[in-house]
């Protein structure tokens, strides 16, 4: 039974003010902390200020006291998801069910759960996460690794090479909001580099687009090269970067509203074609995207959505279908790790987490804690 909610601010690995809520049961107190996108898409959930929802909170609390933590995300539905925000929806559907997990939550999405995912490393970024790239994110998958914990060292590894190196060239401008390099290179030359140092580690590789920031006016525009492609040109260009630098995971490569695209690059391209904005982890865009065979994999950002139950309906569709599930953090994320349980509790096969920072880590290490718990822990299979 809930017996006391506490709202708090902490700040993210932006130094924003985010959400942070404390849940008081029979079995202790749980907390959850809120994430948040830079290149948010048009059909997320959405989040109220912190101001607005701290004003509001008082009256909001009255309706989960006395309240079994098992009811939360109903209590939550029937308020209404976006009218409280999604931000506050998300801690409190989250500390509801650390609550009844006693903070394992893995184990209580599954009780056989040891199958890990691998993480997918963000190692070079640009787009609207700050870097001089127009794609977002070039990011790196240990395949070879056997555990967690060797899956962790080869992308850091990869990380830390690819950081000497653009520093000696003289060419390193810093860290991004993920804590990927930010470097002077465009996006073919990064592609360049990044592959080189990968196939030392025997790592795939793949890229998230974040088309949406990029299309303007009917054209996708790369500012280094000032090359301006329409939808047909775009589709070409991502297939030949998919054969060039052997791709094996290309994301958002369209923007949002761009079913059809996301099809032909589907039967074309012999690699994951993950959704993330064009889905945004809600069971009526991925059924949409179902029918028309766009894509095969999704990005899940449980705060797309804004309830844990809602992300798990998401992830049983995406299931059935065959479509890869991608558990993922946000740009400014937190040091909770609950996206770690969510990947191991439905054996999600990736988990996209970054690298680099303890916002990032967190998920990380919240990872070998659980290879640590689990029986037989094995890493995914795709
Ligand atoms: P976001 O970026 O959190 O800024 O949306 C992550 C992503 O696009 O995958
Ligand atoms: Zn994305």
């Amino acid at each position: 039974m809930i017996k006391d909610l506490k709202i708090s601010q902490v700040y993210n690995s932006v130094k924003e003010k985010t959400i942070k809520i404390s849940m008081k049961t029979e079995k202790g107190i749980f907390t959850a902390c809120a994430p948040s996108g830079t290149s948010e898409g048009d059909y997320e959930a959405k989040t109220l200020n912190n101001e607005i929802i701290i004003k509001n909170f008082p009256e909001i609390k009255k309706k989960f006291i006395g309240k079994n933590e098992k009811n939360v995300d109903k209590i939550i539905e029937k308020i209404g998801v976006e009218k409280i925000g999604a931000n506050l929806s998300l801690v409190l559907s989250i500390a509801a069910i650390r609550a009844l997990s006693k903070n394992d939550v893995y184990k209580f999405l599954n009780k056989k759960a040891h199958i890990f995912p691998y993480p997918l490393g963000n190692v070079i970024g640009g787009g609207t996460h700050k870097g001089y790239t127009s794609i977002q994110e070039f990011l790196v998958l240990p395949a070879k690794a056997k555990n967690i914990k060797e899956a962790i060292k080869i992308n850091h590894s990869i990380w830390e090479d690819v950081g000497r190196f653009v520093k000696l060239k003289g060419i390193l401008l810093g860290n991004n909001y993920e804590g990927a390099w930010m470097c002077k290179l465009d996006d073919i030359k990064t592609l360049d580099i990044l592959s080189v140092i990968a196939e030392d580690y025997e790592a795939k590789i793949g890229i998230d687009v974040a088309a949406s920031e990029i299309y303007k006016k009917g054209e996708y525009f790369y500012k280094n090269s000032k090359r301006k492609l329409s939808s047909e040109e775009q589709l070409e260009f991502i297939l030949d970067l998919i054969k060039t630098y052997k791709l094996f995971y290309v994301e958002d490569p369209f923007h949002e509203d761009d079913f059809k695209h996301f099809s032909e690059l589907t039967k074309k391209a012999n690699c994951l074609v993950v959704g993330d904005d064009v889905f945004a982890t809600q069971p009526y865009r991925l059924r949409l995207g179902i029918k028309k065979k766009a894509g095969n994999g999704i990005i899940i950002k449980p705060d797309q959505i804004g309830l844990v139950s809602k992300t798990l309906e998401t992830i049983k569709i995406a299931k059935k279908a065959n479509y890869k599930t991608i558990v993922s953090h946000r740009s400014r994320d937190t040091t909770d790790s609950f996206i770690a349980d969510l990947a191991v509790g439905t054996e999600s096969p990736i988990i996209k987490c970054g690298i680099h920072g303890k916002e990032r880590t967190s998920k990380l290490k919240r990872l070998v804690e659980i290879w640590k718990k689990v029986k037989k822990p094995e890493m995914a299979k795709f």
